[in-house]
């Protein structure tokens, strides 16, 4: 592996500082994109020719076996001895055995009870004290909140059930203002959380019951949990017809296509929350036959480790042209970062290579009129992954999606052309410059340009169309992760704070003396003193 990594290194200082426009022959634009069921990825923009696809192609040899024992059961999460079966979710037809077991009649018979309870609430047959249902409050963090809080904002022109609001932070402020003006006799709260021990969600799922337990004779009858532990959900005090449970080989951040997704199916209905599953499950099956070449997630996964691997850029940007993909950046920061931001491989020893790249990103247009100045004339390039749909949801103002969808391509053209000097300075003189302020303005309005960019293209973001992307971008983090020899499954990092965070606790209550480093006892003592 090592020397495949050196030659695809050696491949692309051979390129030198050969323009990306030049590599675009006659059959460019066709020959470097993938399609799949109405799904286009364009990545001609980049610096990928011919020999770096053959020698990335080759990186790729080692995904088709993991992929199928992923997909067969097998407990490819080798650190948490546990299987990775999200994909089982989405696909409810067939058999998947764990442990001698077939899992899927019981992933069956709550996908059947989430129906049945999201039809009653949205057709009011489940009501409140107060009576039919208006607002669900979900109230979970992580993989618990940022996929459903992503998917319900993505579908928000499917919306018609009860509105949909999301409690996430231990910052009193967020349940505080979620919950100003709301009705509790008319409120159903869902308590999502895999393990049902999340501080964060156990804090503001208590707060929630208080609030309720002011107006409401019997708040338990109005909460829901979404949990591997079912016992704990029942020491809440919620009765078992309303817990959903799952599994733990549904990995947090992978969990919206089951219980964790009960916020969608409430606000959009069981019919196009089908959708979805079904959506995911065709790219699971592309995943599953397409040749290398032409499969979207082993593409998407070798453009990202061209561009962080190989090209050595920092960051990956994505840049959804659609407002209501607004959440989507930060849903895939937990997913790619939480999945690969590791240092060891498998099998404990140290990567050959830098670990996944930091992702971050805006809905356009609004970016570029913020961050873009770096993207464009920065000293360091970002790759940025555009994702476009081709048609808007609304028809009246299909002259705003044409103005969305032209700024894309646009940014696309600007990053990889660029302006050269000489073209500065023709604007410039246009414009009267002459000389020594001619000269130094014309610098300031030049682009290097040659600065990579993918597009995603649908045809327009259905039910279908979401469960695509997102079931697109785990397998991209999985292949990434395959490649890169880490196991994407587990969560490690994110502990050791965790676990501080309970020691500093009592510390900041006055009930234990400064036993940590200099500067964090020294803050704390200032956080009292400010406190009185
Ligand atoms: O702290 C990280 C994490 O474990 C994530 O992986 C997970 O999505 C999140 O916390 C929430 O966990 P839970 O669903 O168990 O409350």
């Amino acid at each position: 592996m090592t020397a495949l990594w050196n030659r695809l290194q050696d491949h692309r200082k051979g390129q030198g500082s050969t323009p990306i426009e030049a590599l675009f022959d006659a059959n460019r634009a066709t020959d470097f994109r993938v399609q799949t069921d109405g799904l286009t990825f364009d990545y001609s923009k980049t610096m990928i020719d011919a020999g770096a696809r053959d020698l990335l192609l080759e990186l790729a040899a080692p995904v088709a076996a993991r992929r199928d024992a992923m997909f067969a059961g097998e407990k490819i999460n080798e650190t948490e001895g546990r299987a990775v079966l999200h994909t089982a979710l989405r696909n409810l037809e067939g058999s998947v055995t764990v442990d001698g077991q077939d899992v899927m009649p019981g992933v069956r018979e709550t996908h059947a009870r989430m129906t049945r309870f999201a039809s009653q609430v949205r057709d009011g047959s489940f009501a409140g004290q107060g009576g039919r249902i208006t607002d669900v409050v979900n109230i979970g963090i992580g993989g618990s909140d940022l996929g459903p809080a992503m998917a319900v904002l993505a579908m928000a022109s499917y919306h018609d059930g009860p509105r949909t609001h999301f409690v996430s932070n231990v910052d009193g402020a967020d349940i505080a203002d979620t919950l100003k003006g709301m009705d509790p006799a008319t409120t159903l709260v869902i308590v999502a959380s895999k393990t049902f021990t999340t501080i964060e969600t156990m804090t503001n799922a208590q707060t929630a019951r208080d609030w309720m337990a002011a107006s409401v004779t019997d708040p338990g009858a109005q909460f829901v949990a979404l949990s591997t532990a079912a016992a704990k959900a029942a020491d809440f005090g919620i009765a078992a017809e309303r817990v959903f449970g799952f599994e733990d080989w549904v990995g947090g951040r992978y969990s919206v296509w089951g219980p964790i997704g009960l916020s969608l199916m409430l606000a959009v209905g069981p019919e196009a929350f089908d959708q979805f599953l079904a959506g995911g499950a065709a790219m699971d099956a592309h995943f599953r036959t397409a040749a290398p070449a032409q499969n979207l997630p082993v593409m998407l996964a070798l453009t990202g480790i061209w561009h962080h691997q190989i090209c050595g850029y920092p960051t990956r940007a994505v840049l959804p042209y659609d407002n209501r993909l607004m959440r989507l950046p930060a849903y895939l920061q937990q997913l790619e970062m939480e999945s690969n931001g590791k240092r060891v491989a498998m099998d404990g020893s140290d990567l050959p290579v830098v670990s996944g790249p930091v992702v971050w990103g805006e809905p356009g247009t609004n970016g570029q009129h913020a961050f873009y100045q770096l993207i464009h004339q920065g000293t360091m390039p970002v790759p940025c992954e555009f994702i476009l749909a081709a048609r808007g949801h609304e028809p009246d103002l299909a002259h705003h999606h044409i103005l969305l969808a032209a700024n894309c391509l646009a940014q696309s053209e600007a990053l990889m052309r660029g302006r050269s000097l000489d073209e500065a300075r023709a604007l410039m003189e246009a414009k009267g410059l002459e000389g020594v302020e001619l000269d130094r303005q014309a610098r300031h309005r030049v682009f290097p340009g040659n600065r990579p960019s993918t597009t995603l293209l649908m045809e327009q973001l259905t039910p279908f169309a979401l469960g695509q992307i997102v079931a697109l971008y785990e397998q991209r983090v999985f292949v990434e992760g395959v490649i890169l020899g880490i196991n994407s499954f587990d969560q490690w990092g994110v502990e050791l704070g965790k676990e501080l965070a309970l020691k500093v606790e009592p510390l900041l209550k006055g009930q234990d003396a400064p036993c940590h480093d200099a500067s964090t006892n020294a803050l704390a003592a200032l956080i009292r003193q400010m406190r009185g």
